[in-house]
């Protein structure tokens, strides 16, 4: 069984941008200690409190505990700091392992060298108690490490998560430049979206917004489209953990409602509606994708959401006369919040009035503007 400690410190990263919305999230969930920060949120709980987050979370990509904390002005501070911690419930020599790093500020400024003294620290202590030493395995880890160090201070992570939260599972193959789910997710919260209004995004490419829409509503645990999860494959998981991990399985499985509320996706691109419902029947949810021009949307009157990610240039083509037809567009939807991630200023332009809210939020590593537009009815 994983350690007890009475309470874990978890850090739940995030999208640049999306933190006050996972914080939202995180505190619904019945977290504690909920608290945002730059690049995620903290909050605080039992190990099946960080596995219930991976399962539950729609925006988190990491979900992260904090094994450690001390002064690392240099490697050999690095080095023995790792070392105090007790690594033997975590993973024996037969795991593998993978160390990732970031810092800012410090003696320390090289990720590659934090990642590998980080890396001999775990492995030395294995192998002087047990003689054999696990090896690495970057591309597929049973036990993940994350270490930050800023301003000499190092705080020791392990990732529960193990492949990134977004991964959900349900779009094996996809057009280009599809939005990340955790991303999605955070502009159907940051819009406004009660998971109850009809819902429309008339470019929906690889039907992200809308899957992510359906899986909402219905009340669909994102996780339980995953097969594991990385803290189950460490060497504490064992059959009372994974009974454990079972039950809250199977509580969110008994948590999943139906619904009848109109979420619909459409695209210029045929092959994008086959690809959209293919990932769909993936995700178990059924929005509607139908081939259309957000020229010619026609949402109905009254109240409903228009939740969209046009292309900016940047990866697919962008053209000022789509731009101004979508604007012309939007308009007319008389009663509806509209709400579009928007990665060129061309856009913002093209909507000729000021949102009645926006948010920065990054799209990788493309800084964008969530704007949000609210139509009189
Ligand atoms: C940035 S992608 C959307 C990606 C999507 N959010 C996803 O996660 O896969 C933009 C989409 O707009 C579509 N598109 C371009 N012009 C369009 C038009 N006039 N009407 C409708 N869709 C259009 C493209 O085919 C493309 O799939």
């Amino acid at each position: 069984m994983t350690p007890t400690p009475s309470q874990i410190a978890f850090f739940a990263t995030a999208a640049k941008g999306t933190e006050g919305a996972l914080r939202d999230e995180l505190r619904e969930l019945r977290l504690y200690h909920v608290r945002a920060d730059r690049g995620g949120v903290h909050f605080e709980g039992r190990w099946e409190d960080g596995w219930f987050a991976c399962l539950h979370s729609r925006i988190a990509l990491r979900i992260l505990a904090q094994m450690g904390r001390f002064e690392a002005p240099d490697g050999p501070a690095l080095y023995d700091g790792v070392r105090q911690i007790d690594w033997t419930p975590f993973l024996t020599p037969e795991h593998t392992l993978a160390v990732s790093a970031a810092c800012r500020s410090g003696g320390l400024t090289h990720t590659g060298f934090i990642a590998q003294k980080t890396k001999d620290a775990v492995v030395d202590q294995l192998r002087d108690l047990l003689a054999l030493r696990p090896s690495v395995d970057r591309k597929d880890p049973d036990v993940s490490l994350f270490v930050h160090i800023a301003k000499d201070q190092a705080t020791v992570y392990l990732d529960l998560a193990g492949e990134s939260l977004h991964r959900r599972g349900y779009r094996a193959e996809h057009l280009e430049a599809p939005l990340k789910e955790t991303l999605a997710a955070a502009i159907l919260r940051l819009c406004g979206w009660d998971r109850v209004s009809p819902l429309v995004d008339p470019m929906c490419g690889s039907g992200t917004i809308p899957i992510e829409a359906a899986l909402w509503a219905g009340n669909v645990a994102p996780g339980l489209l995953r097969r594991r999860f990385g803290f189950e494959r460490w060497a504490c998981h064992d059959a009372t953990a994974a009974a454990r991990m079972a039950e809250i399985r199977s509580v969110a499985m008994a948590a999943r409602r139906d619904t009848d509320v109109d979420i619909l996706g459409c695209d210029i691109d045929p092959a994008a509606i086959d690809l959209a419902g293919s990932n769909a029947r993936k995700a178990g949810v059924r929005p509607r994708f139908e081939p259309g021009t957000v020229e010619t949307l026609r949402h109905g009157d009254g109240p409903g959401f228009v939740v969209v990610n046009p292309p900016y240039g940047e990866r697919l083509d962008a053209d000022p006369a789509l731009y101004d037809g979508m604007s012309a567009a939007f308009r007319s939807q008389r009663g509806h919040c509209i709400a579009v991630l928007a990665g060129s200023p061309a856009i913002e332009h093209a909507m000729r009035r000021q949102p009645d809210k926006w948010y920065a939020l990054f799209n990788g590593d493309l800084e964008c503007r969530l704007l949000i537009y609210r139509n009189a009815v």
